[in-house]
């Protein structure tokens, strides 16, 4: 039997977990893993290098259409180039986390990075995480998942995570941060954050990353088998 390649949408809030989750799921799938994060995190460092405010539309709308963003696989890494330049750890600094949201709620941003997506993802075979890949980006995916988390347990995460790549980090701060951002990405007009109604929603407070991939990989096990059988 051979399983047609499916769409998988994990979206969910900071930190929730969706980007070990969706690399996991795509290695042990052998699908491409898009982090839709990273797109709009480079798209961010480079308002920031240009001394673009994020809230200027206009000059935003002007820079995305002269920037090219890629999300390139080598081995277990994914990389990301900004016009060619590997940037991967450069879109992961505090400046760009907190430029980040309002960057990403312009529609101008938004047109150009949905259509990469849907132009990557258009032949199945793929993990993509996000904010709005189960109600925007690709409403009609195979299997959808929604990731949330404590407070707690995600400013703990993050806070481990900047430790790792030798920052320090304040994890009360970073809550507020997380709480401020969430609120961003909820309210805007553009694709908000939002579960789809037909999302697994999935709570990895408690859960071991082994739990949570288990959980995502039977469900999408189980559509494989629908999928098959039709
Ligand atoms: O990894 P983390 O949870 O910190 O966030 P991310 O996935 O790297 O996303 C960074 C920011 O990009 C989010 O806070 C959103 O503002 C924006 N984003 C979005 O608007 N739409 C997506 N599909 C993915 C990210």
């Amino acid at each position: 039997m051979s399983a047609r390649k499916l769409v998988i949408a994990i979206d969910g809030p900071a930190a929730s977990g969706k980007s070990t989750t969706a690399k996991l799921v795509a290695e042990r799938l052998g699908y491409i893993h898009l982090d839709t994060g990273a797109m709009y995190r480079a798209i961010t460092l480079k308002v920031l290098r240009a001394g673009i405010r994020p809230e200027d539309e206009e000059a935003i709308a002007l820079l995305v259409r002269s920037t090219h963003v890629e999300l390139r696989q080598a081995g277990a890494a994914a990389h990301v180039l900004l016009d060619g330049e590997d940037v991967s750890a450069n879109i992961r600094t505090p400046e760009v986390t907190r430029a980040v949201s309002a960057v990403s709620s312009q529609r101008a941003v938004r047109s150009v990075m949905v259509r990469e997506q849907r132009r990557m993802g258009e032949r199945g075979g793929i993990v993509l995480e996000g904010r709005d890949i189960g109600t925007v980006v690709f409403p009609d995916a195979d299997v959808k998942f929604f990731l949330i988390a404590g407070i707690e347990a995600r400013a703990r995460r993050r806070a481990e995570e900047l430790r790792l790549s030798g920052r320090e980090a304040d994890a009360a701060l970073l809550a507020q941060e997380i709480r401020e951002r969430d609120a961003l990405d909820s309210s805007r007009q553009e694709s908000p954050l939002k579960r789809a109604a037909d999302a697994i929603e999935v709570d990895t407070s408690d859960l071991t990353i082994d739990e949570q991939v288990r959980i995502v990989l039977d469900a999408v096990r189980t559509k494989m088998e629908e999928a098959g059988s039709k």
